[in-house]
């Protein structure tokens, strides 16, 4: 099922300059992926995540979360998301007890309180009054924040946004281990690709309010001729990376212990399937997938069409 759904949704503020944020846009969430919301300032990401939450009513067109008008039934909706907000706004308390709190309200114990800490490696900052807190770290009380109560669908306003390298990295593992372990759907929102290109496997392109192109990378990596990186699943890699190494397209290749790691342009997949299953290679090849893209040109190749 499609945990987010908008369906012609046009969300206009103001009055005589009126501004029409999202315009006549489309877009689907399928559950369990890690879906990018992406595109430039002013394009309508915070905007589609506040009618999400049913914080916007729409000018016109129909939402559905979970199935149900978040509008309407905004307590029933909220109660199963957890939101990163882009410009959160927290009461002066500590930390743990900003989150006990919150757990509280969740029904939360005090126990999982304290995990959700050491998840987001707060620890060390746990009784330091929230206007303490340096940037980053006000980031990660927000991401504890969004996922006290086991949410099933999270919503990050760009999750690195003021955070170092080290710290980007950290959230972005962070990111990626909840959706193995949980299986949870989740929407980053971001105009910083890097943040996308090791987590997302779906993506809605959004530009001055229209949506673009949205479906999963992967697909929208081969319409728009994008390389990418695949994973070639085999017992003989040195043998199979020999032998694949002289065809022109294949522009990178690493071998691993169970397999190759190669870049291509996505528009040679199927000749590299061809020659994969010719007479030419004598190597058994268990399985092919597609790792990640690169999402800078896809991104331009967007960007041109929009
Ligand atoms: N409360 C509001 N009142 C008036 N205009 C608004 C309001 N909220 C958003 N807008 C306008 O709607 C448009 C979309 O804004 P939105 O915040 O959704 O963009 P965004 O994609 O999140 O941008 P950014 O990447 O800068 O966060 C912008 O032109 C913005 O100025
Ligand atoms: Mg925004």
């Amino acid at each position: 099922m499609d945990v987010v759904v908008f369906d012609n949704v046009t969300k206009i503020f103001g009055g005589l300059k009126a501004i029409k944020a999202l315009d006549n846009t489309s877009f689907r969430i399928p559950s369990r992926v890690v879906a990018g919301l992406l595109g430039p300032n002013g394009s309508g990401k915070t905007t589609s995540f506040k009618l999400i939450m049913g914080f916007l009513k729409p000018n016109s067109g129909k939402i559905f979360v979970f199935g149900m008008d978040p509008w309407v039934n905004e307590y029933s909706v909220r109660r199963r998301i957890g939101y990163l907000p882009e410009k959160p706004v927290y009461p002066y308390v500590s930390v743990y007890k900003f989150l006990r709190h919150i757990g509280r309200m969740q029904g939360v114990s005090s126990n999982e309180v304290e995990m959700f800490i050491k998840l987001v490696g707060l620890e060390r900052y746990k009784f330091i009054n929230i206007r303490g807190l340096s940037r980053g770290y006000l980031q990660r009380l927000g991401l504890a924040q969004a996922l006290i109560g086991d949410p099933e669908l999270l919503l990050l306003d760009e999750p690195t946004a003021n955070l170092d390298p080290l710290s980007r990295k950290q959230i972005l593992e962070l990111i990626k281990d909840l959706k193995k372990e949980l299986g949870i759907t989740i929407i980053v929102a971001t105009h910083i690709l890097p943040e996308l290109q090791e987590v997302a496997d779906y993506l809605v392109y959004i530009n001055r309010g229209r949506v673009i192109e949205s479906g999963k990378l992967e697909d929208l990596t081969h319409r728009y001729f994008v390389h990418a990186y695949y994973y070639i699943e085999t017992n003989e890699p040195r043998k199979l990376a020999s032998k694949i190494i002289m065809e022109e397209y294949v522009k990178a290749i690493e071998v691993r212990d169970n397999g190759l790691l190669i870049k291509i342009n996505s528009a040679y997949k199927d000749d590299l399937l061809e020659l994969l299953t010719s007479s030419k290679i004598s190597v058994y090849v268990k399985n092919i997938r597609h790792v990640t893209t690169e999402l800078g040109e896809l991104y331009e190749k967007l960007s041109r069409a929009s």
